[in-house]
Parts: C-alpha cells; structure tokens; sequence
C-alpha cells in the first residue's frame, strides 16, 4: 500500500480543544483525517481479504480506537481476536516485551490480519510476527496506523501505513503516554513539562518499590 500512503506534516492547523490545552501541545493528525484514512485503508484491506477466511489479530490496548473504527468497514466475514503485549519500560522508553495474553482463536491455515497501532523499532511488531507464524497460519499481513520509520531497529515493515509520522511520542486515538491519554479522539504531541513530570513521578515510584521495607 505505498502509492498513497500520507506523510503527515508536523504541525496541523487543528487548535487544541479547551479541555485539553493544558497538556497537549498539538494536534498532529486532527479527528477527521484519520476517520478517511482508516476509511481508505479498510477498503484496500475489504480488496486483498476477500473470499479468504480472516482472522483479524490485534495488539492490546493501543489498538482500540483504530481496531473498532478499521473492522466497522469491514464487509467480510472475519473473525476477531487479541494478544497483550506489555513493554516494562517506563515513560516514553520502551523496556522488555512481556505477553500478557495469547491468542484464542485457532489461526491455522487461515489468513491473520496483524493490527498494532504503531510501528517504532519494530521489536513488538517482529516478537509478535514470530509468535504467530509458530501457530502456522496460511498468510499474515500486518497493519499499523502510525509509522515512525526513521526510529526503526528490526527489518520489518507493515503491509498497510496509515500515516508515517516523525521521530515524536504521541498520544491519542488509543495511544498512551504512561496509560494515559488514550481516550483524546486526535493524534497529538504533550508539552515537554508533561512527559517530564510523569517521567519523574514514574521514576520516584520505581525507586521507592525498590528500597527495602523500613522496620
Ligand atoms: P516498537 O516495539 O518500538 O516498534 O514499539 C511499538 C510499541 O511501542 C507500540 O505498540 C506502542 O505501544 C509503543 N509506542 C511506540 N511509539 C509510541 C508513541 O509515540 N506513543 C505511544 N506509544 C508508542
Ligand atoms: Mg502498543
């Protein structure tokens, strides 16, 4: 899917909702280009599944917002299911990959449709291809809606690219910043001060689990 796949420009024009212009410093890709790109990207998915048996996997939990939007333009009889994948880093770091839930569904010889939210180094995207290729599949495409390319590690692309987007945490559309921030309807950028208070806050909670209990 490379012919129209959108590079997004840095700054969109889109201002912050009051509610949020506290934290969020900007709106990277605004409500209602993502509703038409998912919109496109489910069509060209809807040509390439068609007539096959479908099962759609998907990554916990940053996938939630564009999984429900992508499949409710699905007119194909797939089936849905998901796996937990947990990194232990803190803030915007990722640390070890850890699976908090494995799949259900039987994916043998039928053809999967991986869908995280956003592909970074890769190392997620290339533990999980691995894991589900061992539950021999026929075919497994992968999806993503963001793409930071310039961070990546491993040697993996995804099949289909909502949009390549710079070298910046984002939050939003089921993204998270420390849990947090999953619920804004856009894909934004927060105030540096935010990811840094949080950092530090996450830091002073690790280091106090770590000493040992006063007598
Ligand atoms: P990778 O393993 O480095 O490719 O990272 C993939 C995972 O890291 C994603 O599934 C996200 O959970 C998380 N991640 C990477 N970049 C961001 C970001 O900018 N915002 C929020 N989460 C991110
Ligand atoms: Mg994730």
């Amino acid at each position: 899917m490379k012919s129209d796949e959108p590079k997004t420009s840095v700054l969109s024009a889109a201002p912050v909702p009051r509610r949020w212009r506290h934290e969020v410093e900007l709106i990277l890709i605004p409500e209602e280009r993502i509703a038409r790109r998912v919109e496109e990207m489910a069509r060209q998915i809807q040509r390439d599944y068609i007539g096959r048996e479908t099962v759609v996997v998907a990554l916990l939990n940053g996938t939630v917002m564009f999984l429900a939007d992508l499949i409710r333009h699905l007119s194909l009889p797939l089936r849905l299911d998901f796996m937990g994948v947990s990194s232990y880093g803190l803030g915007t770091e990722s640390g070890d990959l850890i699976f908090t839930k494995e799949l259900r569904l039987d994916v043998r010889g039928r053809d999967v449709l991986l869908v995280d939210d956003i592909l970074d180094t890769g190392r997620t995207l290339s533990r999980v291809l691995g894991r589900v290729r061992e539950l021999k599949p026929k075919r497994i495409r992968t999806c993503v809606l963001l793409d930071k390319k310039s961070r990546r590690i491993e040697d993996v692309e995804a099949d289909y690219v909502g949009f390549e987007i710079p070298d910046l945490f984002v939050v939003g559309y089921g993204l998270d910043f420390a849990e947090r921030f999953r619920n804004l309807p856009f894909v934004g950028v927060l105030y540096p001060r935010v990811y840094k208070q949080v950092c530090k806050r996450l830091n002073q909670a690790a280091a106090k689990r770590k000493q040992p209990a006063k007598r």
